[in-house]
């Protein structure tokens, strides 16, 4: 089923309670928070306190993407500030494996990302625990970067796979989605959309959100 993780990364956040509230008002299913280290990728966003403080006004599913190294680190203070979603970077870690199953022991949801570069072989035997995986379709580290056209062939891979293996995992795509490359996405088979400018920079956050929708039925 098709859902939109709005990213916070492109929020404004000197008006960020009022962001939230519009999106709450689009009712977006996820919000996509874009955690970076200044280590695994070379910029830095926001971390826990801000993760904890918005939790208390919204119910959105908080769909956290990890660009930290060695992410097994945080698990349970993640777990604690409410995240649903722990998605980490197979790249980043050598443990992936505990990481999943610790990530599910918390009572979160358990999802791999995939830069750009990095073959589907690197997570293969993980595919029946996860609950989704995320193809990158930008370098991970900044928004508003040139959609990876290249990348839909990963996901067409994992639409195989899971056919072939009767996995449940969803597919995530993220970086420099718009109503254009988000045909693109769905036409590959992702159905979990992340979207920062295009839709926290768009004039209308809802108008946006339903132009998405409308192409989702398509
Ligand atoms: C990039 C982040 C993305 C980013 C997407 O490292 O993982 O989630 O916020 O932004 P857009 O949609 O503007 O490419
Ligand atoms: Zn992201």
């Amino acid at each position: 089923m098709y859902k939109l993780s709005p990213s916070l990364l492109a929020a404004d956040f000197g008006i960020l309670k009022q962001q939230l509230e519009e999106l709450d008002k689009a009712n977006v299913p996820y919000l996509h928070l874009d955690i970076m280290d200044g280590v695994f990728v070379p910029n830095l966003s926001f971390g826990l306190a801000v993760v904890q403080s918005i939790r208390k006004y919204t119910k959105i599913i908080f769909d956290v993407h990890l660009m930290i190294i060695e992410p097994e680190r945080y698990v349970e203070q993640f777990a604690k500030a409410g995240a649903d979603i722990f998605c980490f970077h197979i790249e980043a870690t050598e443990n992936a494996k505990e990481l999943i199953a610790k990530i599910k022991d918390l009572g979160m949801k358990a999802a791999i990302a995939l830069k750009p570069a990095t073959p589907i072989s690197t997570i293969e035997e993980l595919l029946p625990e996860l609950d989704m995986v995320l193809v990158m379709t930008v370098e991970p580290g900044f928004g508003g970067q040139k959609f990876m056209q290249d990348q839909m062939e990963k996901v067409k891979d994992l639409v195989k796979l899971r056919k072939e293996n009767n996995y449940n995992y969803d597919i995530e795509v993220d970086g420099g989605v718009n109503p254009e490359t988000i045909k693109t996405c769905f036409a590959a088979g992702a159905n979990v959309i992340v979207a920062g400018s295009a839709v926290m920079g768009a004039k209308d956050i809802s108008a946006r959100v339903k132009e998405f929708a409308e192409i989702a039925k398509d």
